[in-house]
């Protein structure tokens, strides 16, 4: 029945001894008793040392730097568009982590008038390594070289002496952006290192995905594995992107010299200080730095130098010439990685989820309840709860019986509501010995041959939530087709709007092939207990908790207590002072244990993860293509709704993404915690993807991990409306945090709600351009202000697209925030948009804003106009309601915007509709183009910033409405009658008031 070990002799198997266990959760308070099943004991999921040291904490790591003998150039070959050369090793291999390349390929090319790209190949590729070395074009493109290099703004230089080195340089400022000199090139099988140095206090952004502030500190290492773990900050989590921004900022003395501004040296940078708030003296220059690399990585940024390792792979540089951070965002999307995809318009509306929704009829509820509580809500979301044994594409047979299905979407459908199901990455492996437990999913995958086997070709079958599982290969034949007829098939039964993939890493509970041989003992429960199970409930509260809720807290801590004490098992860790370091063995790989020891957050690269020796049908190791694994996810996702909804655009929201996964999917910044410093590093995180190319970005609203309060949720509640993707999402047996559950929630959410909703038109029209140029939408200050240097770290207020600065209470028991308003040196103006009054503060000065419970402050740009509709229930109804506009007027008196509609779901729209609008000089000019048709009448525009009340309203010489004023605050209302007859944008108009 059982094994002793597993087929690829990574880690330990269960054992028949295991004790079988109970396997209980206490659900609102009910405990519930599911029957007995075998546990995967804890040790299943270790590696099979525990003392792996990572390299970067190793005292006694060699520095290949030291030992390694660096390349030298031959055969360089020149021409206007690049040079190639062979390098060849300069010394004796020093074999440090792995096994040097003696004969390496370089190519530069001048690829576009704004991209530089490098690279550096082993020479010798028989069809046996390459894989190694070079990334699949099918896999992930590799940009083009275009007609147009001309110009670019980026010189290559190199030298060879003392070894092979070069650098990037800047044309026009002469600014080395990259140089390896003085440092050498390492290139090994399983190894490669290349140092840069960089300015002291340099500004980088990126290399993600990571919990970590916006600008990267100067001193930390970046590790890129895609792992399966709860939000750690400063480690690696579950996406992998090898791409970082640089930002440099100059400033111009009276001499008329440039010089380098340092990031320490501003006075007040971020919050909490003055500064001159920038202006005419500094101007910054942007690029970017991708390196096309799948490999276990890590970045080490020092004080003045970035060294990047990787654990196989080739050096693929791309350089982005920029020079400004909207430019370098454009360019690595539109050449490198793809631009991400245009969302459906329902998407921007607001989801519920929760882990532990039990039964159709709960759901019902729930969807009732928001309208009960007039909270819009668009979409309703399931957790596994929703399967049959944890199993995809499969319904609960008791709690959400097939047999309840059309009632649940009749209503919902009817509702104009939306339904989002998890989908998980692992396919359950059903019992031999027991028929009833046939699997047709599994059992039409197997046939097919879709699943990911050991090195010796039997079927690699790992651990997840429904027991012992085997993994999709993306890599097989029919991996794809096999997932797409699954979703085709279940939608028949279970019609979805969209799809959420989580798990993606892609994830095993276990090191190893650890069901081999323990099949039989399916289905299984995962090596650790569930949130609410004995053992692992939850007493933990926001830091903020105690002081609202002293009462609460200490009877929910004492009973945490005994709770613990009564449930406590002894645990020994083994004292080890030796560590594992492994060599290289000459001529051979070891994938499972790489001679260079990344700091991996799970330790050995097989724990919680499938391992690096498992095995894709065409030959690939694991290993190789880790990273991409939840990137593949997402296409096949993709083209399984493409499959579903012909010609209308997939809604998929992953856990795992890679560069370039945002042409498929958005993403949520996964496990986080119920904690205050949570909900501030969502926004760093998602000023990441923006940089990413990933926009449709939130996190678990009001915290999965550990209880929300009612504070923090509400303030959270509020934040996240101006995220692009908005869902509320909690873990199994945490206390319910559906905003009605407070009053103050509730009402802090619907007025958030009621601001995103009339702003739907403006986000969309964020998102086309985000899919049409790669513009982002939420936006880092110092990216719209680019010559304040003291923008360079700001994480803690954001902009949506460029008119709209948020700036969130992110700490409990204030009633008051301190933001910037930038910009005010170059003469910009801000409003309050709730007031419509123009903001009073002093350039680069930290203002406290009122900021109550319930308030988040948000202020519209002066010199913008925002379309606005007028928010319904659901978005299918705010499509329906008459437009607005808010027209906020520059200190020069004059603002531009612009406005873009489609049927909000086609992939390739029949039919568009583009409005521009240009105001000053007391009117408004909608210019309009495109046919789409829309029939929604003009109803409101307000007019921010005027200093005289002005006269009558005319729209197109027609008296148009009625006018209110308050000369006060500078706002200007009209509540037009009907006179846009047919529809707002029917043609070109003039609003003239005065
Ligand atoms: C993972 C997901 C989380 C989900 C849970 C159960 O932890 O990140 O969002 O609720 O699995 O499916």
């Amino acid at each position: 029945m059982t094994s002793s070990g597993s087929a690829d002799g990574l880690g330990p198997s269960p054992t028949a001894t295991t004790p079988v266990s109970e396997w209980s959760t206490v659900i609102d308070g009910t405990p519930t008793t599911f029957r007995s099943v075998f546990t995967i004991p804890a040790s299943a999921d270790e590696g099979l040392t525990n003392n792996l040291l990572p390299n970067i904490e190793d005292p006694q790591a060699v520095n290949a730097q030291d030992v390694c003998p660096g390349y030298k150039a031959y055969d360089v070959k020149e021409d206007d568009h690049g040079l190639t050369a062979t390098l060849r090793l300069a010394g004796q291999p020093c074999n440090v982590y792995g096994n040097d390349v003696e004969v390496l390929n370089l190519k530069v090319e001048l690829q576009a008038a704004n991209r530089l790209a490098i690279n550096i190949s082993p020479a010798n590729i028989d069809s046996s390594n390459s894989s190694w070395f070079v990334v699949p074009e099918d896999l992930i493109p590799r940009p083009q070289a275009d007609s147009t290099s001309g110009n670019i703004d980026l010189e290559f230089d190199w030298d060879d002496e003392p070894s092979f080195w070069f650098s990037v340089t800047r044309r026009s400022t002469g600014d080395v952006i990259f140089t390896t000199e003085n440092k050498k090139i390492i290139y090994e099988d399983q190894f490669i290192e290349f140092v840069s140095a960089l300015p002291e206090d340099y500004n980088l952004y990126g290399l993600g995905e990571r919990i970590h502030g916006l600008r990267l500190s100067n001193n930390f290492t970046a590790t890129i594995y895609a792992a399966d773990v709860g939000d750690p900050i400063d480690r690696n989590i579950y996406g992998s992107h090898p791409f970082y921004l640089d930002t440099r900022y100059f400033e111009t003395g009276n001499d008329g010299k440039r010089k380098l501004v340092k990031h320490d040296a501003m006075p007040g940078r971020g919050r909490g200080g003055h500064s001159n708030g920038g202006g005419s003296n500094y101007e910054s220059y942007s690029h970017g730095v991708y390196l096309r690399n799948l490999h276990g990585q890590e970045v080490l940024l020092q004080p003045e130098s970035i060294t990047w390792r990787t654990l196989g792979g080739s050096i693929d540089l791309f350089f982005f010439d920029g020079p400004s951070q909207p430019e370098v965002t454009r360019q690595y999307q539109q050449s490198a990685i793809g631009l991400p995809a245009m969302q459906s318009y329902w998407g921007f509306g607001y989801h519920q989820c929760r882990w532990g929704y039990r039964n159709w009829t709960e759901l019902r509820e729930i969807v009732d309840t928001f309208r009960a509580f007039d909270i819009p809500l668009e979409t309703i979301w399931v957790d596994i709860d929703y399967m049959d044994q944890y199993r995809d594409f499969t319904l609960d047979p008791h709690t959400f019986k097939p047999s309840g299905v059309q009632d649940f979407f009749d209503q919902l459908h009817s509702d104009n509501q939306h339904f989002v199901p998890i989908v998980d990455s692992a396919i359950y492996i059903p019992n031999p010995n027991n028929a009833s437990d046939a699997y047709d999913t599994y059992s039409r995958g197997n046939e097919s041959g879709v699943f990911i086997n050991n090195p010796d070709g039997s079927q690699y079958i790992g651990a997840v939530w429904p027991g012992y599982t085997v993994f999709p290969d993306w890599m097989a034949a029919e991996g794809v087709s096999w997932w797409v007829n699954e979703m085709v098939e279940w939608y028949k039964e279970v019609p979805y709007s969209g799809i959420w993939i989580d798990m993606s890493e892609v994830s095993s509970f276990c090191v190893g092939s650890c069901g081999t041989g323990n099949v039989t003992l399916n289905p299984v429960h995962p090596p650790f207990s569930l949130p609410g199970e004995v053992g692992n409930m939850i007493y933990d509260f926001p830091e903020g908790f105690n002081i609202t809720n002293a009462t609460e807290a200490a009877s929910a801590s004492a009973a945490s207590s005994s709770q613990a004490a009564a449930t406590s098992t002894s645990t020994t860790s083994a004292s080890t002072t030796s560590y594992l370091r492994t060599t290289p063995t000459p001529g051979e790989r070891n994938v499972n244990y790489p001679p260079y020891v990344i700091n991996n957050v799970q330790g050995d690269l097989a724990v919680h993860a499938v391992s690096p020796n498992a095995t894709h049908h065409n030959g690939v190791q694991e290993y190789d293509v880790h990273n991409v694994w939840g990137h593949q996810i997402l296409n096949a996702t993709y083209q399984g709704l493409l499959s579903v909804f012909q010609g209308k655009r997939p809604f998929i929201i992953g856990r795992s993404t890679f560069a370039g996964s945002g042409k498929w999917a958005g993403h949520w910044g996964g496990d986080n915690a119920s904690k205050w410093y949570y909900m501030y590093f969502s926004i760093p995180q998602a000023l990441s993807f923006s940089l990413f190319g990933i926009p449709m970005f939130g996190v678990d609203t009001c915290g999965f991990n550990g209880n929300t309060d009612m504070e923090l949720c509400a303030r959270w509640m509020q934040l996240s409306a101006f995220f692009p993707f908005y869902r509320n999402h909690n873990t199994l047996s945490a206390l319910s945090q559906e905003p009605y559950r407070w009053a103050s929630v509730a009402s802090a959410a619907k007025t958030a709600i009621q601001i995103r909703y009339s702003l739907l038109p403006y986000m969309y029209t964020l998102f086309y351009k985000a899919h049409t140029y790669g513009d982002t939408v939420m936006r880092a200050l110092a990216w719209e202000f680019p010559n304040d240097p003291s923008l360079a770290g700001v994480d803690t207020q954001f902009l949506l697209g460029p008119n709209l600065l948020i700036t969130p209470v992110l700490e409990p028991q204030v009633d008051s925030v301190n933001g910037v308003f930038p910009g005010i040196v170059d003469g910009e103006c801000w409003y309050d948009w709730y007031s419509g009054a123009k903001v009073t503060a002093q350039a680069g000065v930290n203002t406290s804003i009122s900021a109550p419970l319930g308030h988040i402050p948000v202020f519209v740009r002066g010199g913008a106009v925002i379309p606005l509709q007028e928010p319904g229930y659901t978005t299918a109804e705010s499509r329906k309601n008459p437009w607005g506009l808010i027209v906020a007027l520059s200190e020069d008196g004059d603002a531009s915007g612009d406005l873009y509609i489609d049927d909000g779901e086609s992939i390739e729209p029949a039919e568009t509709k583009f409005i521009s609008f240009k105001a000053g000089d007391g009117q408004l000019k909608a210019e309009v183009q495109g046919s789409y048709g829309d029939s929604n009448a003009l109803g409101n525009v307000t007019i921010l910033g005027v200093d005289e009340c002005g006269g009558e309203i005319k729209l197109n010489g027609v008296s148009a409405g009625d006018v209110q004023c308050d000369k006060d605050s500078g706002v200007l209302r009209f509540s037009l009658k009907d006179v846009t007859s047919g529809g707002a944008w029917q043609g070109t108009w003039t609003l003239t008031w005065e």
